[in-house]
């Protein structure tokens, strides 16, 4: 005997009451399967990193100098501005659940995983760029290893954000190698 044929959406009412119901909380529906102050927590980490990231390729984009430099400060303004495109991002990720971006200047620091180093020379500019861009690497991999348990539309924002900082990663080591020979590779 056949059984009676559920309905691909099991209750279409019941789904439509539980979407009217809580409308304040915009993305976030009952379904959700995140924590949502952990990850409003984890992006608000993951956005001030891209601040000092859009801070410390500012900084190297105004002081690159010297003959060889035009390319480079190019470079850094041109991730200076995917940062901020990153940072956007972000924010607008917090706020679809709910949260507050932080933007607050203090504890910024503290709540990056990188770090805002000038660097005194063209050379160290690169070398702290693609350190920093490591760290970002790191870090989104493993957001994102999170994410893809809770949260699958955070895991792809991540997603794309990573495979741009990766793309930053070899920029600044084609530079490297480029102002410095081989230095990072062994022979
Ligand atoms: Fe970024
Ligand atoms: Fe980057």
């Amino acid at each position: 005997m056949a059984e009676m044929e559920q309905p691909f959406l099991t209750d279409i009412e019941e789904i439509r009451r539980r979407a009217r119901q809580h409308l304040e909380e915009g993305a976030v529906t009952p379904s959700y399967e995140g924590d949502v102050e952990t990850t409003i927590k984890l992006l608000n980490d993951a956005l001030a990193t891209e601040v000092v990231c859009v801070l410390r390729y500012t900084s190297h984009y105004i002081n690159a100098q010297g003959i060889q430099s035009e390319s480079v400060k190019a470079e850094f303004g041109q991730h200076a501005r995917e940062e901020q495109q990153h940072v956007l991002q972000l924010a607008e990720r917090i706020n679809q659940l709910g949260g507050k971006p932080n933007f607050n200047p203090e504890g910024l620091l503290t709540r990056s995983a990188s770090q805002y180093v000038e660097g005194a020379n063209l050379v160290d500019m690169i070398k702290e760029n693609l350190i920093a861009e490591r760290i970002a690497i790191d870090t989104y991999r493993e957001l994102i290893r999170y994410f893809s348990q809770h949260d699958p539309t955070t895991r792809r924002l991540l997603e794309v954000i990573l495979a741009k900082e990766e793309e930053h990663a070899n920029d600044m080591h084609d530079l490297l190698v480029a102002h410095q020979g081989r230095p990072m590779l062994q022979s």
